[in-house]
This record gives C-alpha cells, sequence and structure tokens, in this order.
C-alpha cells in the first residue's frame, strides 16, 4: 500500500482512487484531470476552473515562475495558491519539459524542489530527462541513470508534507520503463508520472504509448498512482484509465484554443470546419460556429477553452461512471471507433489482456460483445485458464442449442462466442450473462474454439461433441482432433 493513495473501485486495470495531498489539505478523486496552467497567460482564470469546471488540481510550472522576475517574487511573497487565485491542490513541473524542447534549463533538482517548496506547491517535480522515442538504447539508459540521480537527490530533500513525483523514462525500450518503474516504486516517492509519451501521442502512435505504460505498469504494480505526463485529449483517457493512469494533465485545451481547434471524444477538429456544434457545453449550446469565428481572438480563444475543457471533464466523469458500472471496455471499444490511432491504441491495450486480468473485477454489471476486438477482453482470457478448474464427465455435448432430450451424453454444455463452452449452471454468472449479437463474428468463434480447445487439453479422457450452426470454416478448423463436430440440427433430430 502507497501512504497517500487509496484504490475504492475498478475495472480493467482502470480504477477509481483516492489522492491525499496532505499539503493542500485535500483529497483529490481520481480519475483526474490538471489544467495546466502558463503563469504568463491565464486562458481561464483558476478561481473559475474551481467554481465552473470542478477543478480540484491543477499543474504549473515552477521553472518558468523561477525564470520570471515579476512570478518569482510574487510567487516567493505570496505563495502559488494566492498568486494564482486557487485554493485546490496544485502540482509544479520543474523544468524538464522545456529541457527537451530547448535544451537550456540549467536548474538543479535540489534547486527547483526548494523553490516548489518555498512557493507551497503541493506535489513537486524533480529535473528528470524526458528521452524521446526510438533514440539509441545507449541514450536511453545514459539518460535514465540521470533521471534515476535526481529521483534519488528529491528523495533525500526533507519537503515536509509536500508530495513528490518519481517519472518514469525509458523512451521506447519496454524493458528500461519497466526497470524504471520498479526503481522508482522502490523510493519514497509518492507519485508516478510516465514521461516523454507526448512526442508519441503528437505523432497519433497510440499503439507505442500503450506499449509504453503497460511496462511502466509493469515494474509500478497497482498500488502507485500514476499521471500520464502530456495526456490530456478527450479521446484517449478512456484508453489511458483501463490501462491503470490515474492522472492527466491538459495544456491542449488552451494550446489548441489559439490555433482554433475544437475538441471531441473522437479527435480535434477546426472551428473553420464546423456548421455545427456537436456538444451541448454551455458554449456551444448558447452559440453556433459562425458566431464564434465573429469573437474577436481573445474572445473566441477563451470560449473554445472552455468548451474544450468542457468536453474533457465530461468524459472524465463518464469514464468515472463506467468503472462504477464495471462497462470501461465498452467505452474504451467505443472511442476506439472514433480514430484509427484509438483502434490502433485498444488493439494494443488488448495484447495486455492478461496483465488487465490481473486488476480487472471477477464479476461486473454486464459484458457486451460489441465487436470483433470483444473476443480479446481479459474476461475471454480468464474463463479459459480456468476451464481447466471444472469438472468435466466422460461424455460431453458442447451446444450453441438447447439441451438434447435423452441420456446420449453424460453433460450438455452451453458454447457462446467468445468465450466457448461453460456449464450450463454458469448462465447466471459474469461473464456468461453477457449481451452478444445475433450473428457471432468470425473473431468471436475463433475465440471459442480456442477455449474448447482448452477445454479439450484439460480432458483427455472426455469424448466431446460440438453442436454448432454457420461457424467460419477456420473456427470450426481450429476445434482440436479429437472432438466431434456436428450441426446443430442433426444434433436436434
Ligand atoms: N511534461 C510532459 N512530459 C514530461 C516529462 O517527461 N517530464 C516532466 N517533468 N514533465 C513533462
Ligand atoms: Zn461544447
Amino acid at each position: 500500500m502507497r501512504d497517500h493513495f487509496e484504490i475504492r473501485d475498478a475495472d480493467a486495470a482502470g480504477r477509481i482512487g483516492r489522492l491525499d495531498v496532505p499539503r493542500a489539505d485535500r483529497t483529490v478523486e481520481t480519475p483526474a484531470l490538471m489544467p495546466v496552467i502558463n503563469p504568463n497567460r491565464l486562458t481561464i482564470e483558476p478561481a473559475r476552473l474551481e467554481a465552473e469546471f470542478g477543478v480540484e488540481m491543477l499543474i504549473t510550472n515552477s521553472y518558468i515562475i523561477r525564470e520570471t522576475d515579476a512570478l518569482r517574487e510574487q510567487a516567493l511573497e505570496s505563495g502559488l495558491h494566492e498568486m494564482l487565485g486557487f485554493d485546490g491542490a496544485i502540482m509544479t513541473d520543474s523544468g524538464s519539459f522545456q529541457l527537451s524542447e530547448y535544451s537550456d534549463v540549467d536548474v538543479t533538482t535540489e534547486e527547483i524542489i526548494e523553490f516548489q517548496h518555498a512557493v507551497g506547491s503541493d506535489i513537486g517535480t524533480p529535473v528528470d530527462i524526458p528521452t524521446p522515442p526510438d533514440v539509441p538504447r545507449e541514450q536511453a539508459e545514459r539518460e535514465l541513470e540521470t533521471t534515476q540521480q535526481a529521483i534519488a537527490d528529491a528523495e533525500a530533500i526533507d519537503v515536509g508534507e509536500m508530495l513528490l513525483n518519481a517519472p518514469v523514462q525509458g523512451s521506447t525500450y519496454p524493458d528500461l520503463r519497466q526497470h524504471a518503474a520498479t526503481h522508482a516504486a522502490g523510493t519514497d516517492l509518492d507519485v508516478f508520472p510516465v514521461g516523454a509519451v507526448v512526442p508519441l501521442m503528437n505523432g497519433y502512435r497510440y499503439d507505442e504509448m500503450v506499449t509504453a505504460v503497460a511496462a511502466a505498469k509493469r515494474g509500478l504494480g497497482a498500488d502507485c498512482p500514476v499521471h500520464l505526463f502530456g495526456a490530456g485529449h478527450p479521446m484517449m483517457l478512456a484508453l489511458a484509465v483501463a490501462l491503470g493512469c490515474d492522472l492527466f494533465d491538459s495544456a491542449a485545451y488552451a494550446l489548441y484554443a489559439r490555433a482554433g481547434r475544437y475538441l471531441t471524444v473522437s479527435g480535434t477538429q477546426q472551428l473553420e470546419d464546423l456548421d455545427y456544434f456537436p456538444c451541448s457545453c454551455p458554449i456551444c449550446s448558447e452559440q453556433t460556429p459562425a458566431d464564434l469565428r465573429s469573437e474577436d481572438d481573445d474572445t473566441r480563444t477563451r470560449l473554445l477553452a472552455e468548451h474544450n475543457l468542457h468536453v474533457t471533464f465530461e468524459e472524465i466523469r463518464r469514464i468515472k461512471q463506467a468503472i462504477r458500472g464495471g462497462d470501461l471496455l465498452e467505452l474504451v471499444d467505443r472511442r476506439a471507433r472514433g480514430h484509427p490511432a484509438m483502434y490502433d491504441g485498444y488493439r494494443a491495450l488488448l495484447d495486455h489482456a492478461d496483465q488487465l486480468e490481473r486488476e480487472d473485477p471477477v464479476s461486473k454489471g454486464t459484458f457486451f460483445h460489441t465487436s470483433a476486438e470483444s473476443a480479446r477482453r481479459p474476461e475471454v482470457l480468464r474463463h479459459h485458464e480456468r476451464l481447466d478448474r471444472l469438472a468435466v464427465p466422460e461424455t460431453v455435448l458442447l451446444t450453441e442449442g438447447g439441451a438434447p432430450d435423452g441420456d446420449t451424453y453424460d453433460a450438455a454444455w452451453r458454447v457462446v462466442p467468445p468465450f466457448g463452452p461453460f456449464p450450463r449452471e454458469l448462465s447466471d454468472s459474469y461473464p456468461f450473462t453477457a449481451a452478444v449479437p445475433d450473428r457471432s463474428d468470425r473473431a468471436g468463434q475463433l475465440a471459442a474454439a480456442d477455449g474448447v480447445r482448452a477445454l479439450v487439453d484439460a480432458n483427455p479422457e472426455t469424448a466431446f461433441t460440438l453442436a454448432v450452426d454457420d461457424w467460419h470454416q477456420d473456427a470450426i478448423d481450429r476445434v482440436p482432433e479429437p472432438v466431434t463436430v456436428e450441426s446443430l440440427q442433426e444434433i436436434n433430430e
């Protein structure tokens, strides 16, 4: 157990948690999105973020504040909370990101953390090295050592009640990410941001983002609160939460607004291209795209930024409700249909179904089979892995239909794509309460055939008969040799 984080509810590897932020005297519910505040340019006043958007925590850049004379003096004199006019929790970044963008940051971890502490930050950050994707392995290893030294330097400072971030780097090398994460989780630091994923997201490389985060999660384990640094686009939040990320930060809401970009849960639109708003937030319900276009630059930017934040927080609430309702993966599946890069991300997520399975609750609301990808969900994997726990008699009919009359078979089990075979008595247990389509798809049938194989492997002495209609030939071909395959009609005659 980590001291400052408690998990209340879970679905897939996603969770609703409570992050205790003692210096702010606050408990922040996660998943949480922290708007990024540029202290030089308040697109939306922080007080309004709290009052109108329900923002519990925001993030700002201590390096920019320290480098700007007026801000530095004001922050040291009255503290960040008063300077920004915000009562909630404040996380501060260290300037590392500036390091990756402009490479002229000359501040040590000790200096910046002492500054963060002095201005009243609630969660501070050391000077990590955000190693970009695709660099030579030697560079990733060398920079990771620097990041680990920064974490050690931070750990040695007495910061009182302030929490500290332990960033996880490692570029696009999953083993380095996992190793970095194991190291970070072994320190006394409190929050674990996965870093340098912004270039992957900007390049729409969401499958690789998933691979990097999944590796970090293997090293961190389930207890650590995880921040996905630089992630705040509403289209990817469900995916990232399903992987086990708890905190997000959005600069996109303001940066995109400045460029006339309108965020949606299935991608980004240009205000220029819109005739109608697909949204009912206070901005979009009161004006048309043409109205917004006719505003002056500052007003248009502010209103677009407000819409961008509304749609982002709406998605966070939808995700939390999905975790409560046990249909987070259905939500991820829907988001995967909105954008091909999210489809890549979802499929990469399902490559780690075994990892998700370890956190995924054994029982939930209900399983909706809504796509070919549903066949790869952790529930299907879990059923196949546990088939060897079931007692099986000498002759068993596995059928998509009802149980036949008479005593030709010792037992008649059901077969339902994508799960495959299960005893009738389990029909009322999750996930066999699933809503599945009348027209089962090839992927579901193939998964069901894998279930038959797992059952046969566990029971080599049993004579199995499989009675199905209209299965794809590849699914029939995948049913192992000793099983007699019949058509449902024949069995019922
Ligand atoms: N903001 C976005 N990515 C990063 C990162 O890797 N490290 C830090 N400190 N801030 C970030
Ligand atoms: Zn809107």
